[in-house]
């Protein structure tokens, strides 16, 4: 079983990336063949600065090592050095009709915030096909709001299936963690880093400290008592504590004289002592830059092997001889 996905360079990666999508993959090296990917191509909808992408791109190679990527056991590459995704990109848009991207949740939402669309931006569900297609994927994790492209990319490979009158492509199927499918940010949207709500993952002490104290509560007294259940401190520390620590911050909740500051700085520490561990490793790989340069390099070059190959059978199959 081959399980694929991918993760866009453009910012810190923040806690709704980890539990929504990056946790599963890493814990999914188990399960089967994990192709992991960081999408540069596609970061270049957002990302318009050459240093921006640079830095980003290392950022998120670092930090999938220190959490636990395995580069000899799963394929591990960045987007853009395995080009024949670009080529199928191509081939799969004549077979993508304009009312299905036009249809997207995504691009909708982008431009009604008052982004101006390009095309780019417009087709990129086409490209997140085209990563997924091209390595016969099964299972691709992902939060709530990458379902549809997944399905979207059911309907491409669906289409170009019919046109040729062959099983070219394996239908993929999009696998999300109802728990965290949305992870809420401290204003209590869903966390992103185009909403300026994030609590990131690997950041100063000073920085986490600023995200924390910036999550949106009611504006209760310290005296009174409090309701955790539509809370944003209680959401986002469900995710970094067990039950009995989570029975205990509801009957805080409950106590008069006990703060939302309090229970912030309670998460803070939890959310410290969750990523401690990876600390060191993320800091030996920031002081290996090259060896990381290697292992992307590695990964590519079994990326590329597979895509060479589907990519003969494509063209055969279409005529370009
Ligand atoms: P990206 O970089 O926006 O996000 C990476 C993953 O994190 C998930 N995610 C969340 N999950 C829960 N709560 C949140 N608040 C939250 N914010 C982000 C996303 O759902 C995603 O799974 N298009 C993809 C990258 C991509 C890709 C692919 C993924 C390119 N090609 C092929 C899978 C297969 C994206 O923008 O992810």
């Amino acid at each position: 079983m081959r399980i694929l996905s991918g993760i866009q360079p453009s910012g810190t990666i923040h806690i709704g990336n980890y539990f929504g999508m990056v946790k599963k993959m890493i814990e999914s090296q188990n399960d089967g063949e994990l192709f992991a990917f960081i999408a540069s191509y596609h970061a270049l909808t957002s990302v318009k600065s050459k240093e921006d992408l640079e830095k980003n791109s290392y950022e998120a190679a670092i930090n999938f090592l220190a959490l636990g990527m395995d580069p000899e056991k799963s394929t591990f590459w960045i987007q853009h050095d395995v080009k024949e995704v670009l080529e199928l990109y191509w081939l799969l848009s004549n077979h993508t009709s304009m009312g299905l991207l036009e249809r997207a949740h995504s691009y909708k939402d982008k431009t009604s915030r008052g982004i101006s669309a390009n095309h780019g931006l417009f087709s990129y569900p086409v490209l997140m096909a085209a990563d997924i297609l091209l390595f016969d994927s099964n299972i691709v994790p992902v939060g709530k709001d990458q379902i549809q492209h997944v399905e979207m990319t059911r309907d491409i490979a669906t289409s170009f299936n019919h046109a040729y009158n062959e099983e070219v492509f394996v239908l993929p199927v999009a696998k999300v963690d109802e728990n965290v499918a949305t992870v809420s940010g401290t204003d209590g949207a869903k966390m992103s880093k185009s909403y300026n709500n994030t609590i990131d993952m690997f950041t100063s002490s000073k920085q986490r400290k600023k995200q924390v104290m910036s999550i949106v509560t009611d504006s209760k007294e310290l005296n009174e008592s409090k309701e955790w259940e539509n809370c944003n401190i209680y959401a986002i520390s469900k995710l970094f504590m067990n039950e009995d620590e989570l029975a205990n911050l509801r009957q805080r909740y409950a106590t008069p004289g006990e703060g939302y500051g309090h229970f912030k700085l309670t998460l803070l520490e939890k959310i410290e002592e969750y990523f401690k561990p990876y600390e060191e490793k993320r800091e030996y790989y920031l002081n290996h830059k090259q060896e990381v340069r290697e292992i992307l390099e590695f990964g590519a070059s079994k990326a590329r092997k597979i895509a060479q190959n589907k990519m003969e059978k494509i063209r055969d199959i279409i005529g370009l001889i």
